[in-house]
């Protein structure tokens, strides 16, 4: 009886062995191939991707985070690539994604060891972990790794938040560098239809396109609304909801997340009450705010809070945008002069990716680094419209301050200093070229 026991045991083992090791070796073809197949490693790179191959060069666990359809599984195989064509074995990449697979880190990093008997004290490995948010206790799992192993790189991607649980940030305290990806921002949009950042007419119908159906590279082949429309919904709202987000969260009502996300599609930049979509929804107020954490956390929202220097009040005003216009193109059917403001105020406040907006009577759009931003797409610009930024540099004493317009192009000196008026475009042009503000 025992010694039955003992040989199904040993089968079993067998049998996942030699599953797991099929698993690792589908997933790492370059094993055999030598290479990285183009179609995964696409030749296009994203802005950011110098900094972040840098930074593989560096002890940190490189962490990259973003919307879901946002190219992180591109970047990690155009770095995979990368490292190959630098001479690196390719042995010693490893690559698994968790997204369908529900395995252990440590079975993974196990396997790996025992196909190509790898001595991590002696050689250098690079691992690469996709979604590996999906891991239960994965940081502790990293974490143990990388504090007996100083020679493994890990390079590790999420498309929620990998800080979730205030736990996993303290677990990971000093070993971790977080980088996020976002669509694709104007200047990579030009760059990668072949169109040269300059100022004039020949960028506006790109500009346009851009403001309507937003940065997922995946959609700029598109031609028909309907598809359009289709894979927005299905392949990064509907997942996120219905299969990301219960996943992590535990959600009770998916509908409702859906139908906060549209509200926010349909009113760009709207104030949270918390109260009152308590009322409006008949759901309690911890729900709302746990809901709209939600959709922060899996980067389909962003949320700004109300400036305030130096005192730590407790910011109770909020705003909410979509992180993408193509989400607010998915639930509005109809442009009318109005939604198009709002439409170049999201892509600019989501351009800038600062987590301030100021409101104290007066109310400016977006604060960056106590430079006030106002965004008034309109024709005729009056001196009211630059109240806010005016008010705001009285306040804080500031010198300069910023209103994006649709055409006025001049600038105005007040008492403090001067407001800068510069049409949408030639401001995004400015960030395109890398003379205007910083884009994060
Ligand atoms: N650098 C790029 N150049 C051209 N297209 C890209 C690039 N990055 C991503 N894409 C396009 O976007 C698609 C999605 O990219 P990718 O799978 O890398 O995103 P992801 O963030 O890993 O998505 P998911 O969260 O769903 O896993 C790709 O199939 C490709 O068509
Ligand atoms: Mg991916």
């Amino acid at each position: 009886m025992y010694i039955v026991m003992t040989i199904k045991l040993i089968n079993m083992c067998i049998v996942m062995y030699i599953m797991k090791r099929e698993q690792l070796e589908e997933f790492n073809p370059w094993w055999i191939t030598k290479k990285v197949d183009p179609e995964l490693a696409l030749p296009f790179k994203r802005d950011i991707y110098p900094e972040i191959k840098k930074s593989i060069g560096r002890r940190f666990i490189l962490a990259l985070v973003g919307l879901r359809r946002t190219g992180k599984t591109t970047m990690v195989y155009q770095l995979i690539s990368e490292l190959i064509k630098d001479m690196i074995n390719p042995e010693n990449i490893l690559f698994f994604s968790f997204d369908d697979i529900a395995f252990d880190i440590d079975e993974v990093i196990e396997t790996y060891k025992e196909i190509h008997k790898k001595e991590f004290r002696e050689e250098k490995v690079y691992i690469f972990m996709d979604e590996i948010q999906k891991c239960r206790n994965w940081e502790n799992k990293i974490k143990k790794y990388y504090d007996l192993y100083p020679k493994i790189k890990f390079v590790i991607t999420g498309s929620e938040s990998l800080f979730i649980r205030k736990k996993t940030k303290e677990t990971l305290a000093g070993r971790i560098l977080e980088y996020k990806l976002y669509p694709f921002n104007f200047a990579e949009y030009l760059r990668i239809n072949n169109i040269k950042p300059e100022y004039g007419t020949r960028v506006k119908p790109y500009f346009l396109k851009y403001l309507e159906r937003g940065g997922f590279p995946e959609t700029f082949s598109m031609e028909s609304e309907r598809e359009f429309r289709e894979y927005i919904r299905s392949i990064v709202v509907d997942k996120i909801v219905y299969k990301d987000m219960p996943a992590i969260f535990g959600i009770d009502d998916p509908g409702f997340l859906i139908l906060l996300m549209e509200l926010i599609a349909k009113n760009p930049g709207m104030y949270i009450d918390y109260q009152s979509l308590s009322k409006q929804y008949g759901k309690d107020r911890r729900v709302i705010k746990n809901y709209l954490n939600y959709l922060e956390e899996s980067f389909l929202i962003r949320v700004l809070i109300n400036y305030r220097r130096g005192t730590t009040n407790l910011r109770k005003r909020k705003r909410a945008y979509p992180s993408d216009n193509a989400l607010i193109y998915l639930y509005n059917r109809k442009y009318d002069d109005a939604l198009f403001g709002k439409l170049v105020e999201t892509a600019i406040v989501n351009a800038v990716g600062s987590p301030f907006f100021w409101k104290n009577g007066n109310e400016v759009d977006i604060i960056l680094d106590e430079i006030p931003i106002e965004v008034k797409y309109k024709g005729a610009i009056k001196n009211e419209d630059l109240k806010g930024v005016a008010e705001f540099l009285k306040k804080f004493k500031g010198r300069k301050g910023i209103v994006i317009t649709k055409n006025a192009d001049r600038e105005v000196k007040i008492s403090r200093g001067r407001i800068k008026l510069i049409p949408a475009l030639k401001w995004f042009m400015d960030g395109a070229s890398g003379k205007g503000l910083k884009h994060g």
